[in-house]
């Protein structure tokens, strides 16, 4: 294992041990669990992207918890919109964009830092504005929030769905979402996270499989 994967997965693991955050990652679990190997590959990529940027130790846990919390919302989601195969209706649609507004609310409620809410909040904004849910432009979008988004997309291009098989070109899919994600940190994620982010995966499987005993 490569010295900046082991040193990821170890913020990482350190960092879903928390009892706050292990609370709603259990949660998530029990609701769907898709959600919760999401949020722990979310996090996990999360983990080796804040090793390649050189974050503060407080931007790295703020970063690794944001992309672990991000999808919270979705426990308050119905089952059957989260897991639908085949395209939602337009009504399904708009109840599924909800969940980061639920999130932020769900997390307020539990008093969690404002710096973990905005990331939680605005992870599905997009630097032109064809995000959600308040469709803001790029200066309201900060670097964090930025670096969440960049995991999660990622994450959820290369996870296995029943009903797509992962694409094989991730980062090109990525590469012409120029307007939309921020260009200098894609690179950066490009070149040194998205092979660790394949790494990380594996070690995820092989943990959820039973034959790893996470420590
Ligand atoms: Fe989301
Ligand atoms: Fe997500």
């Amino acid at each position: 294992m490569s010295c900046e994967l082991e040193l990821g997965l170890c913020l990482f693991q350190k960092t879903r041990q928390t009892p706050r955050i292990e609370y709603w990652l259990n949660k998530m679990q029990s609701h769907d669990l898709q959600l919760f190997q999401h949020s722990l590959l979310a996090g996990a990529i999360a983990s080796v992207f804040a090793r390649s940027v050189s974050l503060s130790t407080g931007d790295e846990l703020l970063l690794v918890t944001g992309a672990l919390l991000h999808d919270v919302g979705k426990v308050l989601i119905d089952r059957l919109i989260l897991q639908k195969n085949g395209p939602l209706t337009s009504a399904e649609r708009i109840e599924l964009e909800r969940h980061p507004e639920f999130g932020y609310r769900l997390l307020k409620e539990d008093g969690w830092d404002p710096a973990i809410l905005e990331l939680v909040h605005l992870h599905h904004e997009r630097l032109d504005g064809s995000g959600y849910p308040h469709r803001f432009h790029a200066e309201k979008i900060g670097r964090l929030v930025r670096m969440v988004t960049l995991c999660d997309v990622f994450s959820a291009l290369i996870e296995e769905r029943s009903y797509r098989p992962s694409p094989r070109r991730p980062l090109e899919i990525m590469s012409v979402m120029t307007s939309e994600l921020d260009g200098p940190l894609f690179g950066v994620f490009a070149e040194g996270v998205a092979e660790l982010a394949f790494s990380a995966q594996r070690f995820l499987k092989l943990e959820m499989s039973g034959a790893l005993i996470a420590n």
